[in-house]
């Protein structure tokens, strides 16, 4: 996600945004930028540089320039609305240039809101930009003589839907800044020289260890040496003071000791993101606006090619079950370096989605090429704005689940099977999905997260199963139906960063070979909730008992009759079989975390892997 810094104090406040700036490259970003509020004889001036590429290039612009004052914002942005161009990137100024905004976050209804600005010039496709001008706009229509900036922030923030962490800064009040948030972290400093304002404690920690977390509805005005937090009915709270004894190492992963496991409790917040805004409850149906494709155009689709690598061609055969059962159109999965090679079937009633967390992914990249010549309709899957698949597609959709560093993919995985599900729900309601079958498919949609933490709370259990089984040389994941690609996704994670061997297979082919292997040292991770193939799948689990497997097993909670087949078990919440994946994944991704780290592995980097494959 996108980085923040602010500063306001009694020293100069460039060197210190631009330290920050590069406190917070490891979140990842595309451009940056910083403003300062310049007093001088004439008054106070807004000032700002901003520049897309590294920190570096930024400095470069600012070497040309002295940007003197104690007031500044700064801020990296990991693109989500609108491209990687110097126009988007923060800070973004009011259209009188009197104000100036970093935003960390997604307004929802921007495009509603720039209907209420109607005589704004905008300047950048950003959804933040709106939120500037928005404020800007109460902040002058404050008739009084001393016009209150946090009001106007207060005001304007009212209208706004979706997440934000943001820092406001007014030439009118050059001794003040304004942080609100709502869904993004804003953590504020406290200095004998100042206050510090970021989105994590680490470019803070280099100057503080006492710092304040905002919560959601909080705003805080800042002067150099006082600050004021007021809640949501504008009551003037106090905040404890919380002692971060974090180094910068730790602070970058936000306590956690790895990225992967942050990323991993990062699933309940990026899966709302990917769905926000893009669903209406009340027609049971879903809107991606990304598509570009009439309803005739997409009713004319007769059939779905979903191109992947890796985890992502996981989330893809999820994505299949999704198109078969909602809009009933024939729907393969290909793994990208396989659909190049072969002779796939394609014409102008072909829809092809490339599913890509990083968008670089060479045989990805060539596959879609390959589509594209052949007449596909060709949209993309992706997370990195402005990435190769993002630029060459003919449309698709971003999954919001932003910067992914661990190698290991957890949280673009399931945000990509959100995305699919849209997809399928808006194919679906155009032929055969019923108002009430959607309306019933998003509210379990809605459920997730919140079933997303009721099994990361029971982390530490898993980790005692790992633990126990952590010396085990073979594994089989075991799933059935829609549970299969879950089963294949756990398989994966446990190769790839434990470096034991494990294969995934469907429960019911067990009996065709493989269940020669099972023995008392060839434990099984099997997939048995409660859905459509829950007595089969505990008849596989019955012949693998047979054999002396010791059988760990994913179950729905309450099913009791499941301990009698496990050696160990996980409880996962119930829902719709179609959204069954985004639960039953989470089990298996803390097992194989908690086991790559009871055998001392490089989790986030594990050995002859890169995060992004982009040669073939
Ligand atoms: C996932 O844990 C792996 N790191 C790998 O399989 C990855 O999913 C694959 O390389 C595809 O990457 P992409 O999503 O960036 O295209």
């Amino acid at each position: 996600m996108c980085g923040i810094i602010g500063y306001i104090g009694n020293k100069q406040a460039m060197p210190i945004l631009i330290k920050g700036l590069r406190r917070l490259e490891y979140r990842g970003y595309d451009s940056a930028g910083i403003a300062v509020c310049e007093k001088n004889p004439a008054g106070s001036e807004i000032c700002r540089v901003r520049s897309i590429g590294k920190i570096d290039m930024l400095a470069d612009k600012l070497a040309e320039v002295t940007l003197n004052g104690t007031v500044g914002i700064a801020h990296t942005r990991w693109a989500t609305h609108g491209g990687v161009t110097e126009e988007n990137a923060h800070p973004h100024v009011a259209q009188d240039g009197k104000l100036a905004l970093v935003h960390n976050g997604i307004i929802e209804n921007y495009r509603e809101l720039k209907e209420h600005l109607p005589d704004v010039t905008f300047t950048s496709d950003t959804d933040s930009e709106v939120l500037a001008h928005l404020i800007a706009k109460h902040y002058q229509k404050d008739t009084g003589t001393d016009k209150d900036l946090r009001v106007a922030v207060e005001k304007a923030l009212s209208h706004v839907r979706g997440t934000y962490g943001i820092v406001v800064m007014h030439k009118d009040h050059p001794d003040c800044l304004i942080a609100a948030r709502m869904g993004s972290p804003i953590v504020i400093g406290i200095a004998d020289d100042g206050h510090y304002i970021a989105s994590d404690p680490t470019p803070i920690l280099a100057y503080t260890k006492n710092m304040i977390f905002l919560d959601d509805g909080e705003v805080a005005e800042m002067h150099p040496d006082k600050m004021k937090i007021r809640d949501l009915k504008a009551h003037e709270i106090t905040k404890c003071v919380e002692q971060i004894e974090w180094n910068d190492e730790q602070a970058e992963k936000q306590g956690f000791p790895h990225f992967m496991l942050k990323e991993i409790y990062d699933q309940p917040t990026v899966f709302q993101d990917a769905i926000r805004g893009r669903y209406n409850l009340h027609e049971g149906t879903s809107f991606l606006g990304g598509l570009n494709m009439t309803d005739d155009e997409m009713r004319s689709i007769n059939r779905v090619i979903l191109i992947a690598c890796g985890t992502a061609s996981h989330a893809a055969m999820i994505g299949k079950y999704a198109f078969e059962r909602l809009a009933g159109i024939p729907t393969e999965v290909d793994v990208a370096s396989e659909f190049r090679y072969r002779d796939p079937i394609i014409d102008g009633r072909t829809l092809v989605f490339g599913i890509s967390q990083s968008g670089e992914t060479a045989d990805t990249i060539a596959a879609l090429r390959e589509a594209k010549r052949k007449g596909a309709f060709v949209r993309g899957v992706v997370n990195a704005v402005g990435s190769t698949i993002a630029r060459e597609t003919d449309g698709g959709s971003y999954m919001h689940a932003g910067p992914e560093l661990s190698v290991a993919s957890t949280k673009a995985y399931t945000n990509m099977i959100a995305i699919l599900l849209l997809y399928a729900l808006q194919f679906g309601r155009l032929k055969r999905v019923t108002t009430a079958t959607g309306q019933r498919m998003l509210h379990a949609l809605r459920d997730i997260p919140e079933k997303m933490k009721m099994i990361l709370d029971q982390s530490e259990q898993i980790k005692q199963i790992a633990i126990k089984y952590k010396a085990y040389p073979n594994f089989f994941f075991l799933g059935r139906g829609i549970n299969y690609p879950v089963a294949m996704e756990g398989s994966l994670k446990l190769k790839e960063i434990t470096y034991i061997h494990s294969e995934a297979y469907p429960g019911g082919e067990m009996k065709h070979g493989p269940i020669a292997l099972l023995s008392d040292q060839f434990p099984i991770f099997a997939i048995m909730t409660r859905d459509q193939l829950y007595d089969k799948m505990r008849s596989n689990i019955e012949e693998a008992r047979a054999r002396n497997a010791k059988v760990i097993l994913v179950a729905t909670q309450g099913d009791e009759q499941a301990r009698e087949l496990a050696d160990d078990i996980m409880y996962v919440p119930d829902t719709m079989e179609l959204l069954e994946p985004l639960l039953n994944t989470i089990p298996l991704q803390l097992f194989a975390y908690h086991t790559a780290v009871a055998l001392g592995r490089d989790v986030d980097r594990p050995r002859n892997l890169a995060k992004s494959v982009t040669v073939e």
